[in-house]
């Protein structure tokens, strides 16, 4: 301790506003906001829902991915359990299925119609025992033929069957289906292989949905957190094959030697192909030691999430917005984008997060009770709930007491357990979010977030102030 330092002073997003400025933008429509999530993943909605097992699984990265953000599956899971809901999320929608559910020609029709109800689809690819292509079952030719005894009685066979080759691209293969008029084509390789499918349906949603969040090849997009310890290599490597875009190693003190240390392992363990998020931290020294060892985003936040009781406990964390404007100060000579993780609760948070400096804002509490968000609901006091939890609440530690070596367990709880009442969908709750947002901006004169980075201007305010900003005709 420097006894004789000033204490510096630290500001939330409550101490602050955004001043109006002269803009130049006639209509929030105008507005970008478009963003880097990492240095490779870019974004066209700023927003990610949390790593947190009360948040984020395949259900919410599928709806995140849709609206043009991210969702990032939580950890505490085995590896197999959250491999596979990775795997669930790049299975929703993709321009080519590549791996189609298949029948053979001999096969019954009662056992046809099962498949397609257990894999809940409208069609089975016919295929012979090398998997060459032999026609397609679909529930249309089932209506047709309710009588057929063997898929061969009711399939399209082959020689009348319109069909793509392996390489046939998303156009050209819509053209090939209205020509012929049906809804699934399936692709061809060498020798007839069946190759894939391309389905009317997933074409014609990724037309409409062009701000959706997507790889190279139309699936979309999720990411997924590891821990510092135990089979988090391992973990890395089989989220990776499962085919997560981007990795997040999450620990609650992001500056801890062996956190910094370990974004080097997980990048030699899982090579080059995706981006690696490290954090959390809450000061530039923290943000600069993740960036040099590697980082392509960092997440920053200490203390601010809805659930969190760190600072109550430990005493440790760092106002939310001088966090995120110090280690995007600092982040910015890297290139590196920040993630300003926790703390939001009104839109007009979102706005400021972002005129600080950070690039994407992460999300818990907002989209807890969200019918996307993981657990049941349950009936507290008359009301219909679904439980929310810090992951260091002592529930969340009791859930996955099993897990050995978890530094998530701390000593005594630094989260809490609630309840949140059901809430819209979490596309709405982004809807609202980035509606504040585009508003934040167009005052802000900013039509891009680059420009809310350069122009946006804070004040400072008063308790007065603040009561002042929140309704308060009401009770008089
Ligand atoms: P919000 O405010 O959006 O914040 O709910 C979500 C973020 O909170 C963090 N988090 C925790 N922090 N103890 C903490 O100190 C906890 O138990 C805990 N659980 C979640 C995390 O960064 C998340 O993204």
């Amino acid at each position: 301790m420097n006894w004789n330092s000033e204490i510096p002073l630290a500001l939330s997003y409550d101490d602050v506003m955004l001043v109006p400025l002269r803009s130049a933008i006639r209509s929030r429509r105008e507005v970008d906001t478009s963003t880097r999530f990492t240095r490779r993943l870019r974004l066209s909605v700023p927003l990610v829902s949390a790593n947190m097992d009360t948040v984020t699984e395949s259900s919410m990265s599928i709806a995140m991915a849709r609206v043009g953000g991210l969702g990032i599956i939580h950890r505490f899971l085995t590896v197999e359990q959250q491999s596979r809901e990775v795997a669930r999320v790049k299975r929703a929608e993709a321009l080519v299925i590549e791996d189609p559910h298949t029948v053979r020609a001999d096969a019954t029709f009662d056992e046809a119609r099962r498949l397609m109800a257990e894999h809940g689809v409208s069609g089975l690819v016919v295929v012979d025992a090398d998997r060459r292509l032999a026609g397609m079952l679909t529930s249309r030719d089932i209506g047709m033929v309710p009588d057929a005894r063997l898929v061969s009685d009711a399939m399209t066979p082959r020689a009348r069957l319109a069909v793509g080759r392996v390489d046939t691209g998303g156009e050209e293969a819509l053209a090939i289906m209205r020509e012929a008029r049906v809804e699934k084509l399936p692709l061809v390789g060498d020798d007839d292989h069946l190759a894939g499918l391309v389905t009317m349906r997933d074409l014609l949603q990724h037309a409409e949905r062009p701000e959706a969040t997507t790889d190279e090849r139309g699936r979309l997009a999720v990411g997924a957190a590891i821990g510092v310890r135990g089979d988090y290599l391992e973990r890395a490597r089989a989220l990776v094959a499962a085919g997560a875009d981007v990795l997040v190693l999450d620990i609650a003190h992001g500056h801890a030697e062996h956190a910094v240390q370990a974004v080097g392992a997980v990048r030699e363990a899982i090579g080059d192909a995706v981006d690696i998020v490290a954090g959390n931290v809450a000061t530039s020294d923290g943000a600069r030691d993740l960036c040099l060892a590697g980082a392509a985003a960092v997440k920053v936040g200490v203390g601010p999430g809805s659930v969190c009781t760190t600072r109550i406990v430990a005493g440790v964390g760092v106002p939310q917005l001088s966090a995120v404007m110090a280690c995007a100060r600092e982040c910015a000579a890297h290139d590196v984008p920040v993630i300003a993780d926790g703390g939001i609760r009104y839109p007009g948070d979102v706005a400021k997060a972002i005129a600080a400096g950070a690039e994407t804002v992460m999300i818990g509490g907002l989209l807890a009770g969200t019918p996307e968000s993981p657990g049941d609901v349950v009936t507290r006091e008359g009301r219909r709930v679904k439980v929310f939890r810090g992951m260091a609440s002592a529930p969340a530690a009791e859930a996955r007491a099993h897990a050995e070596d978890d530094e998530f367990v701390p000593t005594v709880p630094e989260g809490v357990e609630t309840v949140v009442p059901l809430r819209d969908p979490s596309s709405e709750i982004v809807r609202n979010l980035v509606g504040g947002l585009r508003s934040g901006m167009s005052y802000s004169n900013a039509a891009t977030i680059a420009q809310m980075h350069a122009n946006a201007t804070f004040v400072r305010i008063t308790p007065a102030g603040l009561q002042e900003s929140h309704p308060h005709a009401l009770g008089r």
